[in-house]
């Protein structure tokens, strides 16, 4: 990342908290950070923990910035785009975190012609352990996807689609996913009460097993299959109920939610596109 560029964060919530904090940490100076938002109070606690400047105007902080990272609410994000287009810089990249609220529609609200890169970060980007999938239109240039990827990557992983639409699919897996996982780790958890565990006992073991089977799956050059197999002896336990998953059609189970999830994404794109 280029130490001149100038980056502005409109809404300093949870996610410009991450990612500043991300950015910080990985040697960008706090210099070239500027935020806005329109709570005051909160604005103060960022300048104090980051020494950046702070703005309580989206126009004025738009006018400071070469990147403008998108991070307030889908709902409020009309305003705020009809609110800074005259102010941007000409060149200047918008990068949008906000779920749902699709690139040409956020393109129509700045006036059009804006290189715009879309993303759907999740969750665990609060822990720096998030996965962004990211979108480029047309008008963003290779410097500029490098610096989007480079300021997702502050958080956790990027990967880059080549159609917006692939978005939907990333909202439907990574997107949604940590509460995919939470309700296995509160499925098992009760599962194990049941078996008759004390909670505490049967909601640690569930925690530390996802974490560890996902540190395993990252750290091992074999597939998910594969190492399933591994830990699944012939008559064992796993196979017991390996088998009582897939009697029950697991996979299906698992695709239909994802396909709900990935409807839904397409229904919210088109709702929250809807005002002028
Ligand atoms: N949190 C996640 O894990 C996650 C994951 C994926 C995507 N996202 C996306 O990231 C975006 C931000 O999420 P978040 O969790 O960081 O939200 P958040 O904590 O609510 O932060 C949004 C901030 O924007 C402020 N704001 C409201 N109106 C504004 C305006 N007109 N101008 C400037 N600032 C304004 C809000 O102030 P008030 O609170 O006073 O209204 C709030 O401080 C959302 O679009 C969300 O879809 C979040």
């Amino acid at each position: 990342m280029q130490n001149s560029t100038t980056i502005g964060f409109i809404g300093a919530g949870n996610m410009a908290y991450a990612i500043i904090s991300g950015l910080i940490n990985n040697g960008i100076s706090a210099e070239k950070i500027k935020l806005s938002d329109t709570n005051e109070s909160l604005l103060s606690l960022r300048k104090d923990e980051f020494n950046l400047e702070v703005f309580t105007d989206n126009i004025e902080l738009a006018a400071h910035c070469d990147v403008i990272v998108l991070a307030v609410k889908p709902q409020i994000l009309s305003i705020v785009c009809h609110q800074i287009t005259e102010s941007i810089k000409p060149g200047a990249l918008i990068v949008s975190i906000a779920a749902g609220v699709r690139v040409r529609d956020i393109n129509r609200w700045l006036g059009g012609n804006q290189p715009i890169v879309r993303t759907m970060p999740n969750t665990p980007a609060l822990l720096n352990q998030g996965v962004t999938g990211l979108f480029a239109n047309e008008n963003v240039s290779a410097s500029q996807k490098e610096l989007a990827g480079d300021i997702l990557s502050s958080v956790g992983q990027s990967l880059w689609v080549e159609e917006e639409g692939m978005l939907d699919a990333v909202t439907a897996l990574s997107g949604s996913g940590p509460a995919y996982f939470f309700l296995m780790i509160e499925s098992m958890s009760n599962a194990g009460v049941a078996l008759g565990l004390d909670e505490k006992t049967a909601q640690a073991l569930s925690i530390q097993t996802a974490l560890g089977a996902s540190m395993m799956a990252d750290a091992s050059t074999d597939s998910a299959h594969e190492l399933r197999g591994k830990v699944t002896s012939p008559n064992g336990t796993t196979q017991a109920a390996i088998e009582s998953f897939q009697d029950q059609d697991f996979d299906l189970i698992v695709a239909h939610a994802m396909r709900a999830a990935f409807d839904r994404a397409g229904e919210l794109g088109v709702e929250l596109g809807d005002s002028d």
